[in-house]
C-alpha cells in the first residue's frame, strides 16, 4: 500500500507547527513563566530550545523519515530483532495517555468559548472569586466537563478520519495563520492597556539571581511538551515528508515558530495581568480563572475574549490531531486497520481515560496516586517520566544506534545541502553527548 504523504512543503511545516503549537503555548508557558520568575524563565527558555530541544526534534525528524513508517515500526525496521523495539511501545503509549486529559483541557476551552459568546463573564460585573467560583464548580462537576471532551475527542477524530492530506494537513494550512493573526490582534490589545509596561519588564528584563537548576529543568521539560519531542509525533508527521525537504531548516522554522507564539501570548497576557494589579503566580488556573477576570474588567473584553478562547480551541486542535494521528498511524499499518475503524479504536480508549481524569476534579477526587489526583499524576508522569525518557530513547537511537552516514545523509538529503553538510558536526555532537547527559541531569533532578 502506497503511504500518504503531505502534499506539499509549506503543508507539511504547518502540520507539524500545529502540533507544536497548542495548550503548551497559550495556557502553559504563560503560567510557568509566572510560577518559574518572569524574565529568567523566558531567558533560560530561549537558550534551552536552541541548543537542545532543537537537535532533539531533528533526531525525531531523522528517524521519521529514514524509517518511512509509523513511531513503532520505524524502531523495529531501523533496528530489527533489538530491544529498540520497546522505544517504539513507548512512541505510541505517551502520546495516548496525554491525549486523554489533553482533550479534557481542549473541552473546557470549547466551555469558555461558550460562555465568552453568551457574554457570561462580560455582561454583568464579576469578582474574582466570582469567576474562581465558576472555573472550580464547573471543573468539579460530572456532565459539562464529559461533554466538552467528547465533543473535543470526536472534532479530532473526524479530522483524522479525513487523513494526512485532506484533514490534517488542510487544517492546518487554514488555521495556523488565522491563530497567529488572532493572538496577534489579543497582544497588540493588551499592549496598549494602561499599566501594561510592567508587564513587559517581567517577561523581558531578567533578573539572573533567579535562575536555578530547578528553573533549568522545567525549561527543558516545557520546551520537550511545546515542540511534542519525545512523543513519536514528530516522527510519525516527519515519515509524511517529502525527501527534498530539508529537516533541519524545517525543525528551526517549527521551533522558531513555536517559540514566538509563546512569547506572543505571554504578551498578551502578562501586561493585562499587571495592568489590573494581579499576582503572575496563580499557576493552571491563570488562564481560566485570572484572564476572564481580566476580560470582565477591560473595554471591548467581551470581544477580545471570544477572539481568545477561538484561538486556544484552534491551537488546541491542532495538537491533539497529531497525537491522535501517532496511534492511528500504528494501528493502521502494523494492525492493518481502516482509517476509519483505527481513529474510533483510539477514540474510544482515549474516551473512557479521559472521563476518569475529568471526573478526578470530583466524584473521584479521593482516588490519589502519590498524594496527586489521577489528572495531575497523569500530566506529571507524562512530562516529568514518559517524555523525559521519549527524548532520551530518542538521542540514543540516533546518536548511537543509526550508522553515522545515515544520519548525516538524511539530515544534509544525501549531501546536496550545503548549510545543512556544515552544521551536522556540531548537531551530531549535541546528539550523542550534550542531550543525553541534560536529560540524565534533569531526570535525576525530578527524582531528588
Ligand atoms: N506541543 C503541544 C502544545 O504545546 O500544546 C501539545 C502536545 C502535543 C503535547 C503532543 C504533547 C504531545 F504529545
Amino acid at each position: 500500500m502506497k503511504r500518504e504523504n503531505f502534499g506539499s512543503r509549506f503543508g507539511a511545516i504547518m502540520a507539524m507547527t500545529g502540533s507544536a503549537v497548542g495548550l503548551g503555548n497559550l495556557w502553559r508557558f504563560p503560567y510557568m513563566v509566572g510560577v518559574y520568575g518572569g524574565a529568567a524563565f523566558v531567558l533560560v527558555y530561549i537558550i534551552v530550545v536552541f541548543l537542545l530541544c532543537l537537535p532533539i526534534l531533528n533526531s525525531e525528524m531523522i528517524t521519521g523519515r529514514h524509517g518511512q513508517t509509523n513511531a513503532f515500526g520505524a524502531f523495529r525496521k531501523l533496528a530489527p530483532g533489538t530491544g529498540w523495539k520497546w522505544a517504539g511501545v513507548l512512541m505510541i503509549f505517551t502520546p495516548l495517555v496525554v491525549l486523554s486529559y489533553y482533550s479534557v483541557i481542549g473541552g473546557w476551552s470549547i466551555e469558555y468559548l461558550y460562555k465568552s459568546v453568551c457574554f457570561d463573564f462580560t455582561a454583568v460585573s464579576r469578582t474574582r472569586e466570582d469567576l474562581d467560583g465558576i472555573f472550580s464548580g464547573y471543573i468539579s462537576s460530572v456532565w459539562a466537563p464529559i461533554a466538552g471532551h467528547t465533543v473535543f475527542l470526536g472534532a479530532t477524530a473526524l479530522i483524522v478520519v479525513l487523513g494526512v492530506r485532506k484533514g490534517i494537513e488542510n487544517f492546518g494550512k487554514v488555521m495556523m495563520p488565522l491563530l497567529f493573526v488572532l493572538v496577534i490582534l489579543i497582544a497588540v490589545r493588551a499592549a496598549t492597556l494602561p499599566g501594561a509596561g510592567e508587564g513587559f519588564a517581567y517577561l523581558f528584563r531578567p533578573d539572573f539571581s533567579k535562575i536555578t537548576p530547578e528553573v533549568c529543568a522545567a525549561a527543558l521539560g516545557q520546551g520537550f511538551f511545546s515542540l511534542s519531542v519525545g512523543f513519536g509525533i514528530m516522527l510519525t508527521y516527519a515519515s509524511y515528508m517529502n525527501k527534498s525537504d530539508s529537516i533541519g531548516k524545517s525543525s528551526l522554522l517549527i521551533a522558531t515558530s513555536d517559540l514566538l507564539f509563546a512569547l506572543i501570548a505571554s504578551c498578551a497576557i502578562m501586561p493585562a495581568v499587571f495592568a489590573f494589579g494581579l499576582s503572575p503566580e496563580a499557576g493552571p488556573s491563570l488562564l481560566f480563572e485570572v484572564l476572564p477576570f481580566i476580560f470582565s474588567q477591560m473595554p471591548a473584553g467581551g470581544v477580545i475574549a471570544i477572539l481568545f478562547f477561538v484561538a486556544l480551541l484552534v491551537a488546541a486542535l491542532t495538537s491533539s490531531v497529531s497525537i491522535l494521528e501517532v496511534g492511528v498511524a500504528w494501528l493502521v499499518e502494523e494492525k492493518h486497520m481502516s482509517r476509519k475503524k483505527a481513529s474510533l479504536v483510539i477514540f474510544v480508549g482515549t474516551w473512557i481515560l479521559g472521563v476518569i481524569c475529568s471526573l478526578s476534579f470530583g466524584p473521584l477526587s479521593h482516588i490519589r496516586i502519590f498524594g496527586d489526583i489521577i489528572f495531575d499524576f497523569l500530566d506529571k508522569f507524562s512530562s516529568n517520566v514518559l517524555m523525559t525518557v521519549g527524548a532520551l530513547v530518542i538521542v540514543l537511537f540516533v546518536g548511537w544506534k543509526m550508522k553515522k552516514e545515515d544520519v548525516r545523509s538524511e539530515f544534509t538529503n544525501g549531501g546536496t545541502l550545503r548549510t545543512e553538510g556544515r552544521l551536522f558536526g556540531i548537531m551530531y555532537f549535541i546528539i550523542r553527548y550534550a542531550a543525553p547527559a541534560a536529560i540524565l541531569v534533569i531526570m535525576i533532578s525530578n527524582l531528588i
